[in-house]
This record gives structure tokens, C-alpha cells and sequence, in this order.
């Protein structure tokens, strides 16, 4: 009965359809690595461009995986590109795709009233069992959750770009996040292939947590004139054996992006000293110096 019971249960916790909401960036990858592992997949956006840019983009990276995995069975390898593909719908109407949703992992730009607007429908559409979720960086889960009746069916899941490559998955718990969520979550995240870890709601999680602050201690000692970026980074990459220094890793993230993150939290957390705003960084961005996509940040960039 024991045996029974247990796997019954497993088998009620097993995500096959998965809702994917946002094609971009994150979307796209989370979409894939779904794909991979065997999942049906419906990613949605409100543009058909984003979508159909994201099916492109998610097969020419499966491409690559097949031809590293399948090195000597080409034809094992197209099959496998074809059968993943295939297992991935687009739609443009997140109500009907969250109908037939075990879990809906939301990816859409980050704005708490977008994303209101979004759980509040997704709460309505879909079946009592599906768990919905949220790969937000820096906003908070249980303010996300306030909208949608199932708090407990609520849960943060934070991927990493590039999400097909990043190892790690940081599982949030919400106030409210049962249990049965939780480890639901837990199983998905490793069916998927990532390393789960575990966090409370907190500010940025862990890795956010730590790196934004990171970089933001790392600009104002530049901007204090204690050290030049490039000494600053190549202190970081030979003294502590991080593969990136700060002043790059705050281009490549984005200046803009640091800045929207550590706005909100300041004003969020107004105590916190670590939060407050970094006059270099309102200037570079107001002159439109965003970093590595705008060629220009801490460093110039060759615009591709
Ligand atoms: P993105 O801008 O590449 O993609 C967002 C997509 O959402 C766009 O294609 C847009 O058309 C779509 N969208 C906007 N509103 C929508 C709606 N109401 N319904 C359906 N689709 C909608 O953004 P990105 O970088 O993929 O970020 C998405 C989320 O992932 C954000 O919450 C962000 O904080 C989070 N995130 C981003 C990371 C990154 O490195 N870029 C890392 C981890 C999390």
C-alpha cells in the first residue's frame, strides 16, 4: 500500500505540460530546456515576430547540442532536434494555453502591473491543480502572488542566461508556497536538468543578492577614484578567480538593467545603503551608455 501510495503520488506531481509566457530571452531558453527533457511546451507571446524569432533561435541551438551530443549518429541527432521542436506550440493567447497547464512559468518583461495583469487572468484559466510561477530577478514573489486566490500553487523559478547553459535553478518560496508546490518545483527544475537551490523571497535571492551589491561596491571604488575599471577587474579575475571583473560583468549585464534593479530595491528597502543609487551609473545610462549592447559602458565596445 506504502509502494502504492508513493508512487502514485510521484506520478501526480509530474509536470508534462508546461505554458512558458514570454518569448525572449529567457523564454526562448526556458521553452528548450522543457523541450529537451520531453515536456509539451506551449510558449506564448503577444508578438507572433517574438515567437516565431524564438523558434528559430531554440532550433539552431538544439542544432548545436545535437551535433555535440550526437557527434557520430547524425541521424539520432536530427531526430532528436525534430522531436524537441515538435514539442513546442506557439500561441499568442496566454488563457487558452494555461488551460491544459500543469505548470505556467512566466517570463514577460519586468513590471509588477504587466505581470498583475497576467496572474490575475492565468489564475482564472487555469485547472486547480496548475502551479504558477515566475522567473522575475528582482521583483518579489509574494508581491507578484497578491493577485491570484492559489497562493499556495505560487512559486518563483529563476533561470540564468543563457538558460540552456546556466546549471543553476533558484527555487523561491513564496510566503504562502505549500509543500507539494515546492517540491513539484524541486522535481521539475532537476527534470529539466538544472541544480536546484532553495530561497526564501528575499531581494535578488542569492545570486542577485550578492552579485548586484558586488557590482555596485565595485563601481563606486571606481568612481571614488580609488582604482581604474580595468585594475578593478583584473583584481577580481586574479585575486579572487572570478572569470569576469565587475566593471565588465555590469556592462554585459547592462547598465540600464543594474540601474532598474537597484532603483526598485532602494526604494523597496530604503535603509539599505547597499541599494542606493550610483550617480556614475543615472549618468551613463542618461547618455544612453547601456554597456555592451549600446557599445559603450565602463569600456568601448565594436558595435556587431
Ligand atoms: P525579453 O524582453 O527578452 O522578453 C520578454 C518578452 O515578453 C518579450 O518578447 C515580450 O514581447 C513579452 N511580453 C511582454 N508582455 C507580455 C504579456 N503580457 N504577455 C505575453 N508576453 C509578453 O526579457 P527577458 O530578458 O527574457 O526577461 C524576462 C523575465 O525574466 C523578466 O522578469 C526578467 O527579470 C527575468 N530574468 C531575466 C534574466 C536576464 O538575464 N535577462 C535572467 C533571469 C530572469
Amino acid at each position: 500500500l506504502a509502494r502504492n501510495f508513493s508512487s502514485s503520488s510521484a506520478l501526480q506531481s509530474t509536470v508534462k505540460n508546461v505554458t512558458v509566457i514570454g518569448g525572449g530571452l529567457m523564454g526562448s531558453g526556458i521553452a528548450q530546456v522543457a523541450a529537451q527533457a520531453g515536456q509539451n511546451v506551449t510558449l506564448v507571446d503577444v508578438s507572433s515576430d517574438v515567437l516565431a524569432k524564438a523558434q528559430k533561435s531554440i532550433g539552431n541551438n538544439l542544432n548545436r547540442v545535437a551535433k555535440k551530443v550526437y557527434k557520430d549518429k547524425p541521424q539520432e541527432g536530427e531526430k532528436f532536434v525534430s522531436e524537441a521542436l515538435a514539442r513546442i506550440k506557439t500561441a499568442t493567447d496566454p488563457v487558452s494555453a494555461a488551460a491544459a497547464a500543469d505548470l505556467v512559468v512566466e517570463a514577460i518583461v519586468e513590471n509588477i502591473g504587466v505581470k498583475h495583469q497576467l496572474f490575475k487572468k492565468l489564475d482564472e484559466a487555469a485547472p486547480a491543480h496548475t502551479i504558477l510561477a515566475s522567473n522575475t530577478s528582482s521583483l518579489s514573489i509574494n508581491d507578484i502572488a497578491s493577485v491570484v486566490k492559489r497562493k499556495d500553487k505560487f512559486g518563483g523559478l529563476h533561470f540564468f542566461n543563457p538558460v540552456p547553459v546556466m546549471r543553476l535553478l533558484e527555487v523561491v518560496r513564496g510566503a504562502e508556497t505549500s509543500d507539494a508546490t515546492y517540491k513539484t518545483m524541486m522535481e521539475w527544475g532537476k527534470n529539466v536538468g538544472k541544480t536546484c537551490i532553495t530561497c526564501k523571497d528575499t531581494p535578488g535571492f542569492v545570486v542577485n543578492r550578492l552579485l548586484v551589491p558586488y557590482i555596485a561596491e565595485a563601481v563606486r571604488l571606481f568612481e571614488r577614484g580609488d582604482a581604474s575599471a580595468r585594475d578593478i577587474d583584473i583584481a577580481m579575475k586574479l585575486g579572487a578567480g572570478y572569470p569576469m571583473g565587475p566593471m565588465e560583468l555590469a556592462d554585459y549585464v547592462g547598465l540600464d538593467t543594474t540601474k532598474f534593479i537597484l532603483d526598485g530595491w532602494h526604494k523597496k528597502y530604503p535603509q539599505e545603503t547597499l541599494f542606493n543609487p550610483i550617480p556614475m551609473v543615472d549618468k551613463l545610462v542618461s547618455e544612453g551608455k547601456l554597456g555592451v549592447k549600446s557599445g559603450e559602458g565602463f569600456y568601448k565596445y565594436e558595435k556587431k
